[in-house]
């Protein structure tokens, strides 16, 4: 056996000689670097990333990645510094951008390519759904490549934290849920349902409009066709005052990976959250969950896609170009989607190795009623999206819940951007 200094020193040449190689590999074969910028740093959305680098490896010889990853769920740190780039006319090589407002708001700056012609070229059209391609459409043209399809209102639940609490079934209802999480404060579960920042409450509040509003109401309060003033709005917001009230005290200073450790944990019995989870539960190795859909959301699917794009200004359009192709492609989406939790965006990758999960949310996407989301970009712009995680974040932390003044200032926010 190697003593410990001799195989430290065995291991410093051997990263130093790797390195060097590596080096002169580059320089040799002049491969070129494609910056991917995201914010799947970690756990099941690094696991994904992962598995769309193999692919790209393979299939773009001569191309490097780079991974130019910005931690924070939602993108809630990246986005600001992807921001700050595309001021300084540093963009990277391809960013992460939700399909929806969120990319319409890149497209109306003049941020991003055409990708039109990669399209028809790569086939793409006949293999995305018509809704989709309706979303990532602007005046005719095709602005990004999606790479699959997230659902937003589902709850995570700790199966031993339920049953040990006699909680044997889902709610049908938002009243059944909150009598379960009565149920569980009175087993001794302190925070009964986990939360966590400002966007993690965006994601619960639309959940609970949808049950409260019905899918067609609900998609109407981003394009001015239902009114921020209804009673039936009011009512939501006092629902979700009432749920608020069973989460932990600490959540505005919890990204979502946190909150989801109380799951874990056993510290709560629930968590709102967008499907992402179930890859992070794999790659946390947790198995004891459960998961169904918002109280009162059955048959409305909340969707929202990630998508690549090709910056203006990128530097390397030819690398970008088969990344994009990468994600486009029927083997991209497969392994990408397997690992990342969510279902591919396109319409003919086979079901084969998808978990029980991924294969309900295939049959859903199929059957359900889509609505977009406003936390993550598919029903809102990133300023509204902003205002409304600032408000939320607010009435979060103030001790009185001021629920006409919440409602005052979410239709006032919406008055911005749409008429109503
Ligand atoms: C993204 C997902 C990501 C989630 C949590 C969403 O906005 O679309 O890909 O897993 O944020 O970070």
């Amino acid at each position: 056996m190697l003593s410990t200094r001799r195989a430290l020193a065995a291991v410093v040449s051997v990263v130093v000689l790797a390195a060097s190689a590596c080096g002169s590999a580059d320089e040799d074969s002049g491969s070129a670097k494609v910056e991917v910028f995201t914010w799947w740093a970690e756990g099941g959305e690094k696991a994904g990333l992962d598995s769309l680098v193999s692919r790209f490896g393979t299939a773009c010889p001569g191309q490097e990645f780079e991974n130019g990853a910005v931690a924070g769920g939602a993108g809630i740190n990246a986005k600001q510094v992807l921001n700050a780039r595309i001021a300084q006319n540093d963009p990277p090589d391809t960013f992460q951008v939700h399909a929806g407002a969120e990319l319409a708001d890149y497209i109306a700056a003049g941020r991003v390519q055409d990708l039109s012609a990669d399209y028809d070229s790569w086939g793409l059209r006949a293999a995305l759904p018509q809704g989709l391609l309706d979303d990532l459409t602007v005046d005719g043209k095709l602005y990004s490549v999606p790479a699959n399809i997230h659902r937003a209102n589902v709850v995570w639940a700790n199966s031993q934290v339920l049953s040990d609490a006699g909680i044997l079934q889902a709610p049908k209802n938002l009243d059944a849920f909150l009598q379960d999480l009565a149920k569980l404060r009175r087993a001794g579960v302190e925070s009964p349902l986990a939360l966590g920042r400002d966007w993690t409450q965006l994601m619960l509040l639309e959940s609970v409009l949808i049950a409260d509003l019905g899918a067609k109401r609900f998609a109407g309060l981003f394009t001015g066709a239902t009114s921020w003033k209804s009673k039936a709005v009011r009512g939501a917001l006092n629902d979700y005052v009432q749920l608020l009230a069973y989460s932990n005290a600490d959540r505005d200073a919890l990204d979502w990976p946190d909150a989801e450790r109380l799951l874990i944990d056993g510290r709560a019995g629930y968590q709102v959250m967008g499907d992402w989870e179930a890859a992070d539960l794999a790659a946390k190795n947790f198995q004891a969950y459960e998961y169904f859909t918002f109280p009162g959301t059955e048959g409305v699917f909340q969707w929202l896609a990630d998508s690549f794009v090709l910056p203006d200004g990128a530097g390397n359009p030819d690398g970008t170009r088969c990344w994009l192709k990468t994600v486009a492609s029927v083997d991209g989406q497969r392994d990408f989607n397997l690992a990342k939790g969510s279902i591919p965006a396109r319409t003919d990758v086979a079901g084969d190795g998808f978990s029980a999960y991924q294969m309900d949310a295939m049959a859903d996407w199929k059957t359900a009623t889509p609505v977009p989301s406003c936390a993550h970009g598919s029903a809102c712009s990133q300023d509204w999206q902003n205002t409304v995680n600032a408000t939320l974040g607010a009435f979060s932390t103030a001790a009185e819940k001021d629920v006409p003044g919440l409602q005052a200032a979410l239709a006032a926010t919406a008055a911005r951007y749409v008429q109503q």
